[in-house]
């Protein structure tokens, strides 16, 4: 079976939409707080490799785990949901078909489970 990964388009595909991602990220005022003094350009390049290795493609992701990377930024629920509906839309722009974007939302759903704080419900004071 082609994975998720060859279907999009491969790393090209998945750079693409990583750039319009976070373009959406930080445009939206709840969530742009959380990436003050991020290196994006680092974080993106992270975020490409996380994303190939979890859609079935080569994983070169040498990051932190999900659960190391965001521990004690206090990301509720709502601020997860809502980087995965940005994230959602900046697939479906790129021209993926909404099953396979449906897909790939179900894939990573069950990170919300590493990356949202316990008992968090608002976004940091900026
Ligand atoms: C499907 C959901 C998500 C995935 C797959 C994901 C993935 C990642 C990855 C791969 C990194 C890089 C880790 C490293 O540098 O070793 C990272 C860092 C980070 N993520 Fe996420 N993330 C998700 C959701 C979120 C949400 C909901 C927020 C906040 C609203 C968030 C905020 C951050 C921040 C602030 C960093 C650290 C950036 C820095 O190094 O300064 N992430 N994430």
């Amino acid at each position: 079976m082609t994975s998720i990964y060859d279907q999009i388009g491969g790393d090209e595909a998945i750079s693409a939409v990583v750039d319009d991602f976070y373009d959406r990220v930080l445009a939206d005022p709840g969530l742009a707080g959380y990436f003050a003094g991020t290196n994006l350009n680092r974080l993106k390049g992270r975020q490409v490799e996380f994303f190939a290795g979890a859609l079935g493609g080569p994983d070169h992701y040498r990051g932190q785990t999900m659960k190391e990377a965001h521990r004690g930024r206090g990301i509720g629920r709502p601020q997860f949901d809502r980087v995965a509906q940005l994230l959602a839309e900046s697939l479906r722009d790129a021209g993926v078909p909404p099953e396979l974007v449906g897909q790939i939302l179900t894939a990573i759903a069950p990170l919300a489970e590493d990356i949202v704080s316990p008992a968090a419900t608002a976004a940091p004071q900026v």
